[in-house]
């Protein structure tokens, strides 16, 4: 099925829209936003095309009708969003982004997409002066990232991101990023340089010949075809702190690429 949405689609808190055993595609105009919403489970389903939206009307939640702003063409925006689950998901080939997750939304999980043909994929943090995107922390894990994704993977803004056992499948200008003193916890993802060009994972944003001050550590991850990656000296690596309920099992960097294997919509018999 493809649904051609004609608005953004505003998702309520605690709905969980679950496309397994179907094989549903959100593409070709407008895509899925999460607005001041909370508790959202959102998987199996595929979002492509994504393309600017004029503002306008929208249905809010409790179907109020609001006006929305201009929105970019990103194929799932988060604004304000917290308890956010987006988890075997195919994105690729939007006109602005695939995740942007903004505005003071945290506690977001992205697990087990797939996502591709991209030049911007994921951006954590809204922008520079965003400064409540401090306490935002987003958990990046069992992804699959290409071919052809750029940068951004993720883009990490003011807050934190434990990224872990993703799959890194080249990039261009880099893999993973930030400014505006960001932290990271790299931990037992798979980086596979691309055959030419940048060999380096991260990038971090230089003004007036000042680098911005972050936090990025790498533990355990696993380097091919000549991938680098530069962390912060000193200090202590910085946890995500999760509860019982929250915690998963990391596993060793050489069981990623079979891991990974069944990211992005599961395949139905
Ligand atoms: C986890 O707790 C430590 C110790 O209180 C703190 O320094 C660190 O910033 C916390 N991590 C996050 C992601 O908030």
């Amino acid at each position: 099925m493809n649904i051609n949405l004609v608005k953004p689609l505003l998702i309520s808190s605690f709905i969980t829209i679950d496309g397994r055993g179907v094989d549903v595609h959100i593409v070709d105009n407008a895509c899925l936003m999460i607005y001041k919403a909370t508790n959202i489970i959102i998987h199996g389903i595929r979002v492509h095309h994504c393309r600017p939206q004029a503002s306008g009307m929208v249905m809010g939640p409790k179907g109020n009708i609001m006006p929305l702003g201009q929105v970019d063409g990103d194929a799932i925006r988060l604004v304000s969003a917290s308890k956010i689950w987006i988890d075997h998901y195919t994105l690729y080939d939007c006109q602005d982004g695939l995740l942007d997750v903004t505005r003071g939304s945290t506690d977001v999980t992205i697990s087990n997409n797939w996502f591709r043909e991209q030049n911007k994929v994921m951006l954590l943090g809204h922008d520079d002066g965003f400064l409540r995107d401090k306490n935002m922390k987003v958990t990046v894990v069992y992804n699959y990232f290409g071919p052809n994704c750029h940068q951004r993977m993720p883009r990490i803004r003011h807050g934190y991101a434990h990224v872990a056992n993703n799959l890194y499948m080249g990039w261009v200008q880099y893999a993973i990023g930030g400014n505006m003193k960001p932290s990271l916890k790299s931990q037992s993802n798979l980086f596979i340089a691309p055959t030419t060009g940048k060999k380096e994972v991260t990038w971090r944003k230089t003004s007036n010949g000042v680098r911005d001050t972050w936090k990025f550590y790498s533990v355990g991850d696993a380097f091919e075809n000549g991938a680098s990656f530069i962390e912060i000296k000193d200090g202590q690596v910085i946890k995500p702190n999760y509860s019982l309920e929250q915690k998963f099992k990391v596993v060793d960097a050489k069981f990623v690429r079979s891991l990974t294997r069944s990211s992005g919509v599961l395949r139905t018999m």
